[in-house]
């Protein structure tokens, strides 16, 4: 048995940065600045300037951006909002705690994202906002998107849980929606050492909305405007966050590499490997293969000490939870072809060549073991 490889690695992470982190974490407790407070004001400021945007307003996780941008907003009840039932459930969530309908569409079959015609067909007078979500680390077709959106009035709420860094025709997620939603759950590129979110767009009054939002919808000390959320980003997290951005570029440059090196080793292997859309360049959160036989697949790398995952196995129109949305199996074709073939190979910025190798060998084993290429 070839040794072990994991999905991802906190621990090697944490590693390289120790004593970064150790005295950020050190700073923040000796001046007891634990909620809010100059490290999480100068982790917004830097965070929006990395995406390119003029402001940031952080929350206690990336679920509750998404709730707080679209409250901010202003969508509620008797509105729809459009999203992909390939994604994390929290995408759809985000529309239902508002009050709003999530209006679930089908994906494009070449970048597994939002179909900008399914988009454009699920249009009505309700449709207040669409969810683009920047799946695996690859930003959706922000052209297209955005010219359908411009058209009909819908404002642009991105999902970048997946993708601090990704970028559509050089410009990073974050600077081109009307506002974009970030999660900094520590497995993310750029994850805390805990659960933190965080809101960014162009316009400034739009923050400053999300912030009182987020914070028991205050405008001052026990003065609030409106109802919020109690959704803060904790010193702790935002020291951590800071130490990590500044090595985000080069983590998603050994991301990209580490793509670069899958994509060429299982090419001709038999798998269906991702596809980069021409003017994206991804930062890999994720790097998802099909097959036809993915249970199969996967049982035999987790017998070779493969570690691998499915995001997501069941797509959101088909989950329990959205039964009233009342969408049989065989609504969306080609979101369920995918969730029925899609698996995650680890990947992680220090992920070795050996690693790498060990998996593609197990991949090659494994097709060997049953006989046939593993499409098939
Ligand atoms: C696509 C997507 N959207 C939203 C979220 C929600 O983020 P969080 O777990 O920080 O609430 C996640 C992360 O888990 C995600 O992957």
């Amino acid at each position: 048995m070839t040794l072990p490889v994991p999905f991802v690695d906190l621990r090697a992470q944490y590693a390289t940065i120790k004593t970064g982190i150790d005295e950020a974490i050190a700073s923040v407790i000796d001046r007891s600045a634990f909620i809010q407070g100059a490290e999480v004001a100068l982790f917004e400021e830097e965070f929006a300037a990395y995406c390119g945007a003029e402001a940031c307003a952080s929350t206690g996780n990336g679920t509750d951006a998404l709730y707080i941008a679209l409250r901010a907003l202003g969508i509620g009840p008797g509105d729809e909002v459009i999203t992909v039932a390939h994604t994390f459930i929290a995408t759809a969530e985000a529309i239902s705690q508002c009050g709003a309908l999530p209006v679930l569409v089908d994906i494009r079959d070449d970048t597994m994202l939002l179909d900008p015609r399914q988009f454009e067909a699920a249009i009505t007078p309700r449709t207040k906002a669409v969810i683009p979500v920047h799946l695996y680390g690859q930003m959706c077709d922000m052209d297209a998107i955005l010219t359908i959106a411009r058209q009909h009035g819908i404002k642009v709420v991105e999902d970048a849980a997946q993708a601090h860094g990704a970028t559509w025709r050089g410009r990073r997620a974050g600077g081109i929606g009307d506002v974009t939603c970030f999660s900094f759950y520590p497995a993310k590129n750029l994850g805390a050492f805990g659960d933190a979110g965080a809101i960014v767009s162009n316009s400034r009054p739009l923050i400053e909305t999300a912030r009182a939002l987020a914070n028991h919808g205050r405008q001052s000390k026990y003065i609030h405007l409106r109802e919020g959320v109690s959704s803060r980003l904790d010193g702790l997290q935002a020291a951590i966050l800071r130490v990590k951005l500044g090595h985000l570029d080069g983590w998603n440059a050994a991301r990209r590499r580490l793509a670069g090196k899958y994509l060429s080793a299982l090419a001709g292997s038999g798998v269906q490997l991702p596809e980069t859309a021409p003017g994206s360049e991804p930062v890999w959160h994720l790097f998802v293969i099909r097959v036809r036989d993915r249970e199969g697949l996967r049982t035999s790398l987790t017998a070779r000490g493969i570690e691998t995952g499915v995001h997501y196995p069941c797509p959101l129109h088909l989950q329990p939870a959205y039964a009233r949305l009342a969408m049989p199996k065989g609504a969306l074709p080609v979101t369920e072809r995918v969730a029925d073939r899609i698996l995650s190979l680890p990947m992680f910025p220090e992920m070795t060549d050996a690693q790498l190798d060990r998996v593609v060998a197990a991949i090659a084993d494994a097709a060997a073991d049953t006989g046939q290429r593993a499409a098939e």
